[in-house]
């Protein structure tokens, strides 16, 4: 099974791909309603009603392309399968917003994976973009955000190893703190 971190990749890498500035990531564990639930928002190009209901039936999709166009579909097969479900929100020009919901103790929930490895990579390479990543886990919340990491580096560039690879421990760090 693909962890979630790779699912929300694959949807991040749609946000660059749509010529997004700015992509914003948002994790939701909810033990109270026992979800755990992803969002991922984007300023790219957007979607016309047209794809975007394409996009969301998998069946068409598969379908029609052989190999490409499982991103979407795939990613909302796994959330139903745990009872949760997948929303998308689009509009041409203004971008496009992706929500999913696991439910947060079905035993077919993927694990989380590495969000501070993804995270990392992505500020990595693309430098020129900017990303948000925001955790809440019961009472704790996180917020990562490049535009404060890029004030902090005064001018030393955000794809350099060693940033990328403080980038990830601070992440860690801090998600370390939010799940004890
Ligand atoms: N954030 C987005 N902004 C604009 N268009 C999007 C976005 N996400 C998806 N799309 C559109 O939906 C289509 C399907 O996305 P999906 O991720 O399912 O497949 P894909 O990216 O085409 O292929 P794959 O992910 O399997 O390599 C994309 O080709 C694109 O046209
Ligand atoms: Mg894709």
């Amino acid at each position: 099974m693909k962890e979630l971190s790779l699912h929300i990749l694959d949807i991040v890498q749609n946000a660059i791909t749509a010529g997004a500035s700015l992509v914003e990531i948002g994790i939701d564990e909810d033990l109270q309603s026992d979800t755990m639930t992803i969002v991922v928002k984007d300023n790219g190009k957007g979607m016309t009603a047209e794809v975007l209901e394409k996009v969301c039936d998998p069946y068409y999709t598969s379908r029609t392309t052989r190999r490409v166009g499982l991103g979407i579909p795939l990613l909302k097969q796994n959330a139903e399968q745990t009872g949760g479900r997948l929303q998308l929100e689009s509009e041409p020009g203004k971008g496009t917003l992706l929500e999913a919901v696991f439910g947060h103790q079905h035993i077919d929930r993927p694990a989380l994976g590495d969000m501070p490895g993804v995270v990392a990579m992505l500020c990595g390479a693309n430098p020129d973009m900017d990303f948000v990543y925001r955790h809440r886990a019961g009472e704790g919340y996180y917020c990562f955000d490049t535009r404060e990491v890029k004030e902090a580096l005064e001018g030393l560039p955000i794809s350099e190893a060693g940033v990328i690879r403080f980038i990830r421990e601070m992440i860690r760090e801090n998600l370390d703190v939010l799940n004890q």
